[in-house]
């Protein structure tokens, strides 16, 4: 006999709703990852593939956005195949299917999209339409447990930097964004001008460990009016500044020093800005998500911060801070329980603003 398991729905011990046996097939491909996952009641992770195109876009020096979509087609069949069998299950048994749909690179978004309306249609499954930021954020769900809205939340990847109010789930209000380039990004621009090459971040935590973050004062950028936005050009025009200037007087750079003062000017401002908002909105709960939330001083940084103001600290495991689908997957899952849904007509759409739909 055939042994059915029906959803059932039931409030957690905070009052709210949740379902059970719900299991998402979760699929990203909005940068050079391209990533499916199946997750569990939007908490436990029962599969994560991750196909990095890392190496081939190093060639390049960052990523080519025309062989992130190739590359994507090659691969997404064979990741969603290993999802489900990693994960001991088939697509029978899959409750729905999230799909990123951005923001990203339209190319590469477009892969993941057609792949999942695809799958969702054959198999008569309901598609959910996820935002790649709600994602990021979504992953701290995965390794926290305990965690729930709200929270105060710094979204610091390589195409965005955010400071968010996670009102509830599926609610978000943004306090403060980047006016120019990511932290991420920043990252991997000073990492190429030391010499470090791509991508800079994971090369410059490295190394900065070596360095001393106060050799070289580098600027910390404050924008008149809008106290929760970044900027991080100036910073990074202040390194490359210097560095030519050091090649001028023919003086060797310490590559250790130079990454651990950009490191650590980065990581003040980013500090600076989530602590203010937590004394501005009475957080009593703080995470961080995206690549560069895997950077060890801006975690050692936040821990101190926030043991100072008294307050929870939340974080995810390196490898759902990076571009991943079991994020996709827990943020499916909340948007699934809230009865979204996408149609047929679900589209990439490369600036899509956090909340909307
Ligand atoms: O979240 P992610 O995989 O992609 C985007 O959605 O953009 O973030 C990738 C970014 C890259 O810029 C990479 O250099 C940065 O995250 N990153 C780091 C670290 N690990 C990854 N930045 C600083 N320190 C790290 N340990
Ligand atoms: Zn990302």
């Amino acid at each position: 006999m055939e042994n059915i398991v029906l959803e059932t729905d039931r409030r957690n011990r905070n009052g709210r709703t949740v379902m059970e046996n719900i299991s998402i097939l979760a699929i990203e491909s909005s940068c050079d990852e391209t990533a499916a996952a199946v997750v569990r009641d939007g908490r436990t992770v029962l599969s994560n593939v991750i196909s990095s195109q890392i190496d081939l876009h190093t060639l390049y020096g960052g990523v080519v956005p025309e062989i992130a979509s190739r590359k994507h087609m090659e691969q997404i069949n064979q990741v969603v195949e290993q999802a489900l069998e990693k994960a001991g299950t088939s697509l029978a048994d899959i409750t729905a299917i999230a799909v990123t749909y951005g923001p990203g690179l339209v190319g590469a978004l477009l892969v993941g999209v057609a792949h999942a309306k695809a799958l969702a249609f054959a198999s008569h499954k309901p598609l959910v339409g996820v935002h790649h930021i709600e994602g990021h954020i979504c992953a701290n769900y995965i390794d926290n447990p305990e965690l729930e809205p709200p929270f105060g939340c710094l979204v610091v990847s390589g195409g965005h930097t955010h400071l968010v109010n996670v009102i509830d789930y599926g609610k978000y209000e943004i306090l403060g964004r980047t006016r120019d380039d990511a932290a991420g990004e920043a990252f991997d621009k000073v990492a190429r001008a030391v010499g470090l090459g791509y991508p800079g971040g994971p090369k410059i935590d490295k190394i900065a460990k070596e360095g001393n973050p106060d050799a070289i004062e580098f600027p910390r950028a404050k924008i008149d009016g809008a106290r929760y936005d970044f900027s991080f050009s100036g910073l990074k025009s202040a390194v490359l500044n210097y560095i030519n200037g050091c090649e001028m007087k023919k003086i060797k750079i310490n590559q250790a020093d130079v990454a651990a003062s950009f490191q650590k000017a980065v990581v003040d401002v980013l500090v600076d800005h989530a602590m203010q908002a937590v004394d501005e909105f009475g957080f009593k709960k703080f995470a961080i998500a995206g690549g560069v939330a895997s950077n060890s001083a801006l975690r050692a940084a936040m821990i101190k911060a926030s043991a100072e103001k008294g307050i929870a600290f939340n974080y995810p495991s390196p490898i759902l801070c990076t571009d991943n689908a079991a994020m996709i997957g827990a943020a499916g899952y909340y948007d699934y329980i809230a009865g979204i849904r996408s149609g047929w007509d679900l589209n990439a759409v490369p600036n899509l603003k956090l909340g909307e739909r």
